[in-house]
């Protein structure tokens, strides 16, 4: 509810200024510094630095009050932003009617009725790379994931086999997700940045190779790419947008999550014996059916408390489209306002022990609810993630398939959370895998910090 009353925003002052700078600079990590704020301001603030302002909320009540009731209030597309220059028309940086059509195209591809008929696919490429890792071998979790995660997206929603052209595209897209990462210009954002636009000329020419290929032979009915072609409204630049957004969008989240996962399966060895023990009696040895998949009840709660701790999209980015207020507190047009989700899910006053790794807190039958809208890994409201039951099914098939087939243990355990396109394990997730039969290694000493 937009309320009239008036009450200023709270941000750093004298008076609070040096607990959040004692938490930056002895972190040096925005995402720490936020939680710090959040701690000292409470669930508004303002964050304010030369050339960039935000509002950043958090809880269930901003929450739904920007994605669902007041959603008209607010637009995604923020023309000052790179990741609007790169995905131009894509469906994630589009409002209104062109936002409601684009999405509705690709809607029946990502169902969740639909994304069984991508299982064998996901499972395949899943073998495909799992088979390379030696036994006793360290494997960067978070380079093998991508590399899983592009494999799988181009495959089930384009019909495309990448394996012979990702060594080459590998270097373009790390620096597309290095473009849209937070960085300077945040502030100044008149300032030109070199050392782009080769990478997404590459990525472009790639594409659009693809939307000709398919133009030219017989589409492959059901597939995204083919949706897409087939209508007339379409041109190759708006299905460019739409196929870049998807590959951008759907991989580099799937990556963050399932490197997370990851992570903390092998740094939490009684939850991965769990997992395991859960896996070997539903499944044995066999390829998991969906079905089955749905049976995984404790996989499950691991990959929501990963998406809890780490959620890959940490924030919700709109702009006021005109004076506003929240919750009383007025809103200048055009001021960004963040939704916090990472800040939403280590919210002390809805979650228990915010900070441990508490698969449980999700079985069904705990008596602990939290409130709609305390639990955003998706977003939530009519703009939620498209992909979301995809990504689901795709991080259960992989993790279930990798514990069917190794024990994992951490080779490096301190990570630290980087804020680039999503929140990613930095510098990566190195895990030792052994070939199932072995003992489990216990290793106390693990540790992320904000
Ligand atoms: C673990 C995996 C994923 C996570 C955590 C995730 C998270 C999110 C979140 C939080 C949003 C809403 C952002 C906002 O509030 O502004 C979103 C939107 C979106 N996601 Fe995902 N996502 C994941 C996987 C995928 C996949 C697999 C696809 C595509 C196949 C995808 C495509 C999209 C698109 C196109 C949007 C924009 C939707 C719209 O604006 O209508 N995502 N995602």
């Amino acid at each position: 509810m937009i309320d009239s009353q008036s009450i200023s925003i709270p941000t750093i002052s004298s008076a609070n200024a040096l607990p959040i700078l004692k938490v930056l600079t002895a972190q040096r990590s925005l995402l720490a510094g936020m939680a710090a704020m959040h701690n000292q301001l409470g669930d508004i603030f303002e964050i304010s630095f030369p050339g960039f302002a935000a509002i950043v909320l958090t809880g269930s009540t901003f929450a739904r009050e920007v994605l669902v009731t007041s959603r008209q209030q607010f637009e995604w597309r923020n023309d000052r932003d790179p990741v609007t220059g790169l995905l131009r028309h894509g469906v994630l940086v589009e409002d209104g009617h062109f936002h409601d059509t684009l999405r509705g195209y690709m809607e029946p591809t990502l169902r969740r009725s639909k994304v069984g008929e991508y299982l064998p696919a996901m499972l395949g490429w899943t073998d495909e790379v799992i088979s390379k890792w030696g036994n006793g071998s360290v494997q960067d979790m978070l380079v093998e994931m991508r590399r899983l995660a592009l494999l799988i997206l181009m495959d089930t929603l384009f019909a495309v086999d990448m394996s012979a052209d990702l060594p080459r595209l590998w270097g373009p897209i790390l620096r597309i997700l290095s473009y849209i990462s937070p960085g300077l210009w945040l502030m100044k954002p008149e300032l030109p940045r070199f050392g782009y636009q080769k990478s997404i000329n590459e990525m472009d020419e790639y594409l659009f190779s693809l939307i000709r290929e398919r133009r030219l032979n017989d589409p492959r009915a059901g597939d995204l790419l083919s949706e897409l072609v087939c209508r007339q409204d379409m041109t190759d630049d708006l299905i460019r947008d739409q196929l870049l957004t998807m590959l951008i969008a759907g991989h580099d989240t799937s990556t963050a999550l399932l490197s997370w996962a990851l992570y903390l399966l092998a740094a939490h060895p009684d939850d991965m014996t769990l997992v395991q023990q859960e896996v070997d009696q539903i499944l044995g040895e066999k390829l998991p059916s969906l079905e089955e998949i749905n049976q995984l009840h404790y996989l499950d709660q691991v990959v929501k408390e990963a998406l809890r701790l780490y959620p890959p999209i940490h924030v919700g980015n709109r702009l006021a489209r005109a004076d506003l207020a929240l919750q009383g507190c007025p809103v200048p047009r055009g001021r960004r306002i963040m939704v916090s989700y990472y800040l939403t899910h280590r919210d002390q006053k809805v979650w228990q022990e915010a900070d441990r790794f508490q698969p449980q807190r999700f079985d069904r039958s705990s008596p602990h609810e939290q409130p709609p809208f305390s639990y955003l890994p998706f977003g939530g409201g009519p703009r939620n993630c498209i992909g979301a039951a995809f990504a689901q099914v795709e991080a259960k098939a992989i993790l279930a398939r990798i514990l069917q087939t190794f024990d994992l243990e951490l080779a490096a355990p301190q990570v630290k959370i980087r804020m680039g396109a999503t929140l990613e394990p930095q510098p990566g997730v190195l895990i030792k895998v052994r070939r199932r039969n072995g003992s489990h290694v216990v290793n106390e000493q693990v540790g992320v910090s904000a």
